[in-house]
């Protein structure tokens, strides 16, 4: 997909803004980190659809800009300590922090990239421009988010050690992991814009489908992508033993044979490259992974449904340009 001006603009923005947040330099296994997770790259989806739903909501973007940047940082300290819980060595096709430093490391910069995150919610209990209710409100989304996000990360690991994880079960789990965050950079960006309850539900549910189908796709992605382009180890949902939207649906069809193949790999601590391999041609075989497409474009069809309750304008164009590229994603 071409990238548009208003696309390039705010992603100039978002760049910029994450570059000027002024870290000290000392503790350097603190700090060094932190920047780290922040320059390795990302596709910046979060503190995009905070600026675009400003946008959308008639808002002033430069307003957005406090929320997005938390957001992102938040985003990123998510994924430091995902990659310590999922034994993950490669983000965004570099060593994890936790593999570049130590675990150790990674737990720390974590935690204060988590505190910077949330300082940056300072500047609306500091302007004049807001209530004191559109503060608390901003102060609401954020917390509910992080509280949704940590609820979804438990489920995703207790599942490891569950034999049967049904597709509620695994929607409750991703709908906490992953769209709380999409749907939370949402509804920020529209109480920057002081919009209405309704319009904030609607861009909440918005979050909610695109999140949903996010998730799934990054499941897909996990199994198929080019590891060069998708950055993360290949099949490292199997070698963790995660239950995902292509593990379960492969579980449901298996005949007793395919199914006690999948549960042993699945639950083996260290499983051979081969094995997981095995894993993914039977994935193949039982024809999971068209079906696992269809569901991620229902998701997106209802995401786009929702945006055309919003009136015609530059950012919801922006918006769906935003939608179509993700649905299209190769990493
Ligand atoms: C990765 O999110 C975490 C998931 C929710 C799957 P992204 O794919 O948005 O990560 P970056 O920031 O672009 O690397
Ligand atoms: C994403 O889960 C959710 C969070 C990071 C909070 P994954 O574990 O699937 O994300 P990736 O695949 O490591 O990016
Ligand atoms: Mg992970
Ligand atoms: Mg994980
Ligand atoms: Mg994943």
């Amino acid at each position: 997909m071409s990238i548009t001006n208003l696309q390039q603009t705010l992603l100039k923005k978002i760049e910029t803004g994450l570059q000027e947040i002024d870290l000290p330099s000392d503790p350097v296994t603190l700090y060094g980190p932190y920047r780290y997770a922040l320059t390795v790259g990302g596709k910046r989806i979060r503190p995009m659809l905070s600026l675009l739903a400003c946008g959308l909501c008639d808002g002033d973007i430069e307003e957005a800009m406090p929320a997005a940047l938390a957001i992102e940082i938040l985003h990123n300290f998510t994924l430091v300590h995902d990659d310590i819980m999922d034994r993950a060595d490669k983000r965004r096709g570099q060593d994890s922090v936790f593999k570049k430093w130590n675990e150790n490391v990674a737990i720390l910069s974590g935690d204060v990239m988590f505190a910077d995150a949330y300082r940056k919610l300072n500047y609306y209990g500091h302007s004049d421009a807001y209530s004191k209710e559109e503060y608390a409100a901003m102060h609401e989304v954020f917390v509910k988010t992080i509280i949704t996000v940590c609820e979804g990360q438990a489920l995703d690991m207790e599942f490891v050690d569950r034999d049967f994880v049904t597709h509620q079960d695994y929607i409750e789990m991703i709908s906490g992991k992953t769209a709380a965050l999409l749907s939370g950079a949402l509804q920020m960006g529209a109480i920057a814009a002081h919009t209405t309850a309704g319009k904030r539900e609607q861009l909440a549910e918005l979050g909610y489908e695109m999140g949903i189908a996010f998730q799934i796709q990054d499941d897909l992605l996990d199994a198929t992508a080019d590891p060069e382009k998708f950055g993360k180890r290949p099949g490292g949902d199997i070698f963790e033993g995660k239950k995902t939207y292509l593990t379960i649906l492969a579980l449901e069809r298996a005949d007793a044979q395919q199914s006690t193949l999948i549960q042993d790999i699945l639950d083996d601590e260290n499983p051979k490259a081969e094995q997981v391999d095995q894993v993914l041609s039977i994935m193949k075989e039982l024809n999971i992974l068209n079906d696992v497409a269809r569901e991620i474009d229902q998701h997106y069809q209802k995401a786009y449904q929702l945006l055309k309750k919003f009136r015609t304008s530059e950012y919801q164009q922006e918006l769906e340009k935003l939608l179509i590229f993700l649905q299209n994603r190769d990493h």
